[in-house]
């Protein structure tokens, strides 16, 4: 397999890269919410460091698929679909990218709003984005949340169009993200 992509193919490190960040984003929601129940303590002071870790990596993937892209042709999407529901898958996967940048951000502002370091698995310690300011933290906490439930609704429309795609269509959309040839 390629590593680039090219205007029918999705190349292997646009492969990768799509189910690294669905995996890390799907854990990263599980935790958060986890975490975010738990009382203050060792458990959720070491559970936020993987937390913000495992978000910056989510974050330079996401710089990296937009380096990528700059350089690569989209593959087109297969069946000629009608320019309605092209609008509509790309205006979701547009969101999603949207949201893996917004995402890691609002949470390194909320901790830099709040004083707290953000570490990168204890390698090195990232610039806080802002000044101390509680208002802002709580805001950005808030942010934090709402981003989040919005991410888990743009999944499920994601995974459902690509479920049908795979089962009512037939066609090879959700196969080329395999890196499986399939039925064009
Ligand atoms: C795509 C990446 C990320 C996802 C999906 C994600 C998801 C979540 C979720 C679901 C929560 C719980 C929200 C709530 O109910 O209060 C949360 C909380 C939190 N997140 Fe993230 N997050 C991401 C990235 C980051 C990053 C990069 C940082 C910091 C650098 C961060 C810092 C925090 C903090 C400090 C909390 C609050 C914990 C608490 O005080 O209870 N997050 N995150």
């Amino acid at each position: 397999m390629s590593l680039k992509d090219s205007n029918r193919r999705f190349g292997w490190l646009s492969i990768t890269n799509h189910w690294l960040t669905a995996t890390l984003v799907i854990v990263m929601l599980f935790v958060g919410f986890y975490m975010a129940g738990l009382p203050r303590g060792p458990e959720k002071l070491q559970m936020i460091g993987m937390h913000k870790s495992i978000g910056i990596t989510i974050l330079a993937l996401a710089i990296l698929r937009l380096f990528w892209r700059a350089r690569n042709p989209m593959p087109d999407m297969l069946g000629n679909p009608p320019a309605w529901r092209h609008l509509a898958a790309r205006t979701v996967q547009f969101s999603l990218l949207g949201l893996i940048l917004l995402m890691p951000i609002s949470g390194w502002i909320m901790s830099s709003a709040g004083g707290h370091p953000v570490s990168f698995f204890g390698l090195f310690t990232l610039p806080p984005l802002v000044d101390k300011s509680k208002a802002l933290g709580e805001a950005f906490h808030e942010i934090h949340e709402i981003l989040a439930f919005v991410i888990i609704a743009l999944l499920v429309i994601h995974v459902l169009a690509a479920l049908k795609h795979a089962f009512l269509d037939r066609d090879a959309t959700l196969l080329r993200m395999l890196g499986r040839p399939g039925r064009d």
